[in-house]
Parts: C-alpha cells; structure tokens; sequence
C-alpha cells in the first residue's frame, strides 16, 4: 500500500562527483518493496521546486526498515536534495510503480547514469531465488559509474565507458561480452541505451524489461504527464511502469 510518511537520514556518502546516496530509516514498519520500484521526495527548504521529485530504490534493509536512494545532482531539486544532511528528514510517497519481473536463470542488467541505481536492489531479489546475474554498467567515463563494488559481491560486473576510463572502451551495446549467453534482459537508463539493448534482445528472441525514466509530476496517474505511447496505447510510466516489457513500448520498437 501507498504510504506518504517522514524519513530520517541516517547516512549520507558522497559518490564521486555527481551521485550521493542517502540511506533513510522509516518510523516504523516499511511496505515491501518490489526491484525497479521508485519514490517521489518531496523537495523542501526551496520555493522553486513545486513537485516531488522521482527517484529509484537502490538497496531495501527491511530488517532495519531502512531504504538506499541514490541521487544525481542534475538541477534544482537534486540540488537541493544534495544540501541534506544525516538527522534530517526525507518526506517520501512510496512504494511506487511496477517492478521488474525478476525472470530468467542467465540474466544481464544493463544501467547507464542514474539507471544504475535500481539494479543492485534487483540484483539481491535474483541472488533470493539463487541466481547470478550479471551487471554489464555504463557512462559516459569512470566518474559516472558508481557502487561497483556492490555490485561485485551479489553478481558478474562488466563496465564499459564512452571515454575508456573504466572497463571497455565503448557503448555497453559494444562490449564483448553484451549478449553472450543471456536469457533475460533488464535495462534501465538513458533511452537510446535502452532501445539499443531491446533491439538487440528482440533479434536474438531474448525477453526485454526496460524502466523508462519520462519524466513526472504527480507519480500515481492522475496527470498524465508521464504517458508513454505503447501497443496497449498511451500508458502512464508512473503507473503503469516504470517497467515494461520492451516488445510492447514504441519507443523501443
Ligand atoms: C521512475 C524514475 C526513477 C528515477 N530514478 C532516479 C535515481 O534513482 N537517481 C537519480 O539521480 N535520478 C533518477 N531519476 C531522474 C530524476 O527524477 C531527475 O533527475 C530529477 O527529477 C531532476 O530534478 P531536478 O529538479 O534536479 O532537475 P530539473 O531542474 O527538473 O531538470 C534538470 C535537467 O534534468 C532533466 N530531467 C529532469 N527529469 C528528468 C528525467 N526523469 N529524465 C531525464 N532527464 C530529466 C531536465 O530535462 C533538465 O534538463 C528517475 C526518474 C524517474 C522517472
Ligand atoms: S506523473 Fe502524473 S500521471 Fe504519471
């Protein structure tokens, strides 16, 4: 169930130069949380920045009820988030959204930038039904991968980069190992990485989830700010994904 609620900040970590992560401590008892699930934060202490903000569940603690966030500073609300500190409170809607499947025995997660973030979550709901998946990562250099290590420890990491920093020289598409021996592909990032992937997939008769990142403002389908044009027609990303199954969205086609 849907729950609008005040988070408390108990660790904030800067990541290199453009993510930080914030892990936050609900009250009480937090709602399960499904793998590509996001949350819409609610960006305080500034008048310029009227709606919530959505952004993916990286880790779920739900023993400790507490959740991972982890952020990209890329205009005035994440800005803002940026400026929060350990003990302030984090005012939350969430769980949101339609997740991944967590389908297959050999799969490949792809992320590209703030994409990254929903695999790791994903990773350990694969690694509960005991399989191993890889992580193929990419951006534009080093600076834009983050959490690499863990990610190593629940799965196989493959890194490639634009500008060779780290990992394979390329696109993710391009590195050798993309396609190897999968049965089942998960994508989240920037849409031409995406529909990249899905054709890809599509050729070799590989299922395909992409999370789409369309922007938004309400985050539970009453806007309709966030559709998405779909063989089952305009779909709200918010509501209706941010997953889908690659075959069915035109912008993958
Ligand atoms: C389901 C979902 C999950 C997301 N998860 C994460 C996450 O885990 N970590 C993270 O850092 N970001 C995530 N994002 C993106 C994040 O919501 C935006 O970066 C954020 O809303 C920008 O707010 P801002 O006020 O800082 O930027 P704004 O001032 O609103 O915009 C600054 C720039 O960012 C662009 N922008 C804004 N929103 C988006 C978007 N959704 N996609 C692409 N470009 C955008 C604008 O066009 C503009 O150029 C997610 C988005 C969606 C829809
Ligand atoms: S954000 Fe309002 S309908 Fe999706």
């Amino acid at each position: 169930m849907k729950q609008v609620i005040d988070f408390t900040i108990v660790s904030r970590v800067q990541m290199g130069t453009h993510f930080f992560a914030l892990t936050i401590q609900h009250p009480g008892k937090m709602e399960p949380i499904l793998p590509g699930q996001f949350v819409e934060v609610a960006v305080r202490g500034t008048r310029e920045v009227m709606l919530r903000r959505p952004i993916s569940i990286h880790d779920v603690d739900a023993e400790k009820n507490q959740l991972t966030l982890v952020i990209q500073v890329v205009g005035k609300g994440t800005q803002q988030l940026s400026m929060l500190k350990e003990g302030d409170t984090l005012n939350l809607v969430y769980p949101l959204g339609h997740g991944f499947g967590v389908i297959g025995e050999h799969p490949l997660l792809v992320g590209g930038g703030a994409g990254i973030a929903p695999l790791l979550y994903l990773g350990k709901c694969y690694q509960l039904r005991g399989v191993r998946p890889t992580f193929l990562l990419g951006g534009r250099s080093a600076e834009l991968v983050f959490a690499t290590q863990s990610f190593e420890t629940i799965g196989d990491l493959l890194v490639a980069t634009d500008d060779g920093s780290l990992g394979y020289h390329g696109l993710v598409t391009e590195h050798p190992q993309f396609m190897d021996r999968y049965d089942h592909i998960c994508a989240c990032g920037p849409t031409p990485m995406m529909r990249a992937v899905a054709r890809s997939a599509r050729e070799r008769g590989i299922g395909c989830e992409v999370s789409l990142e369309n922007m938004m403002a309400c985050g539970i389908g009453a806007c309709l700010c966030c559709v998405t044009p779909t063989d089952k027609g305009n779909l709200c990303v918010c509501k209706e994904g941010p997953v889908f199954d690659a075959t069915m969205v035109k912008s993958m086609q």
